[in-house]
């Protein structure tokens, strides 16, 4: 991982310019960008670059300038939507750990349009965004203290948080787009329907495209 001050430019910038190509680039490559402790987990809980591709492309074509990603992690999905397409990809994620790795990783892939901030995605304002990416926020694996950087507030009510997730996907005006991965655990986003699904695997994970 690069040091503090380190400014890229070799490697890094090199997934970027493979992603703005349409060139593939392999997981392993590319989760190198979050250091050895992150790496290992990268696979289980960070968004495959295939589906971030899929998942960005979605969400831009309807229009949207700016996507954020609910409960972002090391910031995957954004870091891959900003190298990949025109638009601005926001992370919001609860640790600051994740928070400092991503903006780390976009400053070394030179991507300015990849931004981060530390908030609850439950409670931060969201009226501007017009797309919406989600992957699992609210199902904590049976994690360490230290497996994420740092520790947060378990979830407590996991039916109530996705209620609330949906009641706020609800609020938003019509021809937001909502790109679900691996799904909520049932509920889905009322007043939206759903245009797409993709299947991204053969453990039967998907990636499902919604519009208001
Ligand atoms: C499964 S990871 C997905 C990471 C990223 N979206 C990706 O696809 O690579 C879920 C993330 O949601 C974050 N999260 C959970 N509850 C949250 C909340 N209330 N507010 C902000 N982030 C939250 C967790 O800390 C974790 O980093």
């Amino acid at each position: 991982m690069a040091r503090p001050g380190d400014q890229g430019g070799g490697w890094e910038r090199s997934i970027a310019e493979a992603l703005a190509a349409g060139q593939p680039v392999a997981d392993t490559r590319f989760d190198r960008l979050f250091g050895p402790a992150l790496q290992r987990l990268a696979a289980l809980h960070f968004t495959p670059v295939a589906v971030a591709l899929e998942a960005a492309a979605w969400l831009t074509a309807g229009g949207a300038d700016e996507v954020a990603d609910l409960g972002a992690g090391a910031g995957k999905l954004c870091l891959v939507g900003a190298a990949s397409t025109g638009a601005r990809f926001t992370g919001i994620e609860q640790r600051p750990g994740l928070v400092q790795v991503a903006r780390d990783a976009a400053r070394r892939m030179g991507l300015d349009r990849a931004q981060f901030v530390q908030g609850d995605l439950r409670t931060v304002p969201l009226h501007r965004y017009r797309a919406f990416y989600v992957y699992d926020p609210f199902s904590e694996p049976g994690a360490e203290p230290d497996e994420w950087l740092d520790p947060c507030p378990p979830t407590v009510d996991r039916e109530a948080d996705v209620a609330r997730l949906l009641a706020r996907l609800a609020a938003a005006p019509a021809g937001t787009r909502a790109a679900i991965f691996c799904g909520l655990g049932g509920p889905t986003p009322p007043g939206y329907r759903l245009v797409e699904t993709i299947a991204v695997n053969e453990r039967g994970d998907a990636l499902e495209c919604w519009e208001r």
